[in-house]
């Protein structure tokens, strides 16, 4: 099968389009011709070597966190899954024409819903999901930020706290403050200008996807005791303060992403596509979404 294959560590010239073996299925795993990956940061900075310490890599290595497709065998003890379902997942190698993942990775993608675009959202909707259900857990009628509240995690952190009756702000550039209101929520503050910042109401908590500096500028609008979830960099000097710091990790969520992904077909969460690119264009692809896409970059893999 066709992969590009993370040959160092270094720029976008490291990928290379490569013939692989195919990966074979284990029990309880599914595999599945992949239609779509997407690029996400965690591709660009895996590449650069930036995360050796924390994420080691052995090289040569397939990136891509997303895939949609086709199923094309099943292992055993698997059930909710058969050979031609549409299905959507988080993984490990996507950006290759077959990835086996674990039952648990997976989702079904509604008939409304195209297989490419799907490959936008494994990664991302469970992310800021879990960011906002999992790590800052606010109770109903709390007050929190948002930051980054236009990035694809960010969109689904205020989807999620907007679900439980939060009082939500969306913590964005000033420049993207009209682009905001859109997404329905109590208030807009533009985290690039101090003057802004401090009309914000006293937070209980902040679901942070952009990390430090800009969240150590927020930390005194958090009630002591309140909370700052990050999926991104955690913020120094919030313990002095008695706030809570809790990190979060995405990991894989069958319903949680089942119903994620309905969300989107339905209209209910929207997570802008920026473009898509071949898997023959996958120097272009991290390149583009590198330099900030405004939306998920799509990288096709197979006529659907
Ligand atoms: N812990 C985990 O398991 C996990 C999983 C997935 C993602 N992540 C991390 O989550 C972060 C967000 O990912 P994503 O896919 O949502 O990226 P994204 O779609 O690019 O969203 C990032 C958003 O933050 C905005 N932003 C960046 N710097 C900002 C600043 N200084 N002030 C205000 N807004 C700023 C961006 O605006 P511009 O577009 O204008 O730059 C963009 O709207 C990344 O750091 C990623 O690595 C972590």
């Amino acid at each position: 099968m066709k992969a590009a294959v993370l040959v160092g560590f270094g720029g976008v010239d490291q990928l290379e389009l490569r013939e692989v073996p195919e990966p074979k299925t284990g029990p309880g795993e599914i595999k599945v011709r992949v239609v779509a990956t997407s690029v996400n940061p965690i591709d660009w900075k895996l590449r650069e070597g930036m995360k050796r310490a924390g994420l080691p890599l052995e090289l040569p290595a397939i990136l891509g966190r997303d895939a949609s497709g086709e199923v094309v065998e099943v292992g055993s003890g698997v059930t909710r899954f058969r050979p031609g379902a549409r299905v959507t997942g988080l993984v490990m190698g996507g950006y290759a024409e077959r990835v086996v993942a674990k039952e648990e990775a997976w989702a079904e993608v509604p008939e409304g819903l195209g297989l490419p675009d799907a490959a936008a959202l494994p990664l991302v909707t469970l992310t800021g999901s879990e960011l906002l259900e999992e790590g800052l857990a606010p109770r109903p009628s709390e007050t929190i930020l948002v930051t980054g509240a236009l990035g694809s995690v960010g969109r689904t952190a205020v989807f999620a706290a907007k679900g439980r009756s939060v009082r939500v702000w969306a913590g964005v550039r000033g420049s993207q403050k009209d682009a905001a209101q859109a997404l329905g929520v109590d208030g807009v503050v533009a985290l690039d200008d101090e003057i802004d910042c401090r009309r914000l109401p006293i937070l209980d908590g902040i679901a942070d996807t952009v990390g430090a500096p800009v969240t150590e500028r927020l930390l005194d609008r958090v009630r002591r005791g309140g909370v700052v979830a990050s999926v991104a960099s955690d913020p120094k000097g919030a313990h002095e303060r008695g706030l809570e710091v809790r990190h979060q990790w995405a990991h894989p969520d069958p319903e949680r992403l089942a119903a994620l992904v309905r969300a989107v077909a339905e209209g209910a969460l929207i997570i802008p596509i920026a473009k898509r690119f071949s898997l023959a264009q996958i120097r272009e692809a991290q390149q583009f979404a590198e330099h900030g896409a405004g939306g998920k970059v799509i990288v096709l893999l197979a006529a659907i």
